[in-house]
């Protein structure tokens, strides 16, 4: 070979040495680029999942509100005729209780359920009624206790044995007394009935400050020694009429949850490792609350909590 042919052929080789570099530096791009529209993609797509979920959830609201609206209209045009039924029932029962004994057994009847359905348009309203609650610095031990004392002292079930674990060293929060005992009467009150049907059971209360989302607060653990709660009602609980009792309405832990939210507060289940029921509500201390009332952003209501 001449050395013009040597020459030619380096300068073949370096070509097409050239040529492979600047090909696989393409490919090399493009292989990047194509990672990055898969992961704009995959990203894009969970953006889309979340956005399809804020929708059902916005539907839900609108249909909850409605409903609302339409309980709350119905429930207050029942419960006027419902106090004549009541008065009429009652003085019936006086007039012929001694002289008509069926007659007036027949008429406290009337007397028990008429109770019976104002207790429940009660609870629709409760439900119904749009809440602003007016939020003020509060001693929670003092709410809790208060709310267990009034489920204990109504209570005529299988005996319930309550344990008390609160710590001294809690931050200051903004709370509605009124609101927020009727949360801790809900829990108290499931968590009786539920351990009733097992001839009763042991309730511990447990207060303790806590950290949710880096908002420093308080967490308020119910929890009971009952039968605990199903994996597929896990979900759905705080929805409206989700019971499984016989004569439930299944409305208290809808309401528990929007005064919860109302609280910018979260509630759950805590994931049950052992028997029974363990519900966990966390209230965020005062100046977390001053800056989400300021953002007028609400927390979610969070399902599961570890
Ligand atoms: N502590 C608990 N243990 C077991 N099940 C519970 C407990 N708390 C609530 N539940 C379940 O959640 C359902 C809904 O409760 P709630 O909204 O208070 O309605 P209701 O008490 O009228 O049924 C109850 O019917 C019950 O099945
Ligand atoms: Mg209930």
């Amino acid at each position: 070979m001449t050395p013009g042919g040597i020459a030619e052929l380096a300068i073949r080789i370096l070509f097409f040495f050239l040529a492979a570099i600047v090909v696989n530096r393409f490919a090399v791009e493009n292989r990047r680029q194509t990672q990055r529209y898969q992961m704009v993609a995959e990203e894009l797509a969970e953006t889309n999942i979340r956005l399809e979920h804020a929708q059902a959830e916005a539907r839900r609201s609108e249909r909850l509100a409605a409903l609302g609206q339409l309980s709350a209209g119905l429930a207050h045009e029942i419960r006027n005729p419902l106090g004549i039924i009541k008065g009429s029932a009652e003085m019936l029962t006086e007039r012929v209780k001694n002289s008509e004994p069926l007659a007036g057994e027949l008429a406290g009847y009337i007397v028990a359920e008429v109770n019976r359905l104002s207790a429940l348009v009660t609870q629709f309203l409760d439900f119904a009624r749009p809440l602003h609650l007016e939020l003020k610095s509060a001693v929670l031990p003092e709410i809790v206790d208060r709310a267990l004392r009034a489920v204990e002292a109504n209570w005529s079930g299988a005996p319930v044995n309550v344990e008390r674990h609160y710590d001294g060293d809690l931050p200051p929060v903004c709370l509605n007394d009124n609101f927020c005992e009727q949360i801790f009467v809900n829990l108290a009150q499931n968590a009786y009935e539920a351990m009733s049907d097992q001839g009763g059971g042991t309730l511990r209360v447990s207060i303790a400050r806590a950290e949710r989302d880096a908002r420093p607060g308080i967490e308020v653990r119910v929890a009971d020694s009952g039968p605990g709660i199903s994996a597929e009602l896990r979900e759905p609980i705080f929805n409206p009429f989700v019971t499984t009792k016989k004569t439930g309405v299944g409305l208290g832990l809808s309401i528990v949850s929007r005064i919860v939210d109302e609280h910018h507060g979260s509630i759950g289940l805590a994931r049950g490792g052992g028997r029974g029921t363990c519900f966990v509500v966390f209230f965020p201390a005062a100046a977390a609350t001053a800056s989400a009332t300021r953002s007028a952003s609400r927390t979610h209501t969070l399902s599961v909590i570890p």
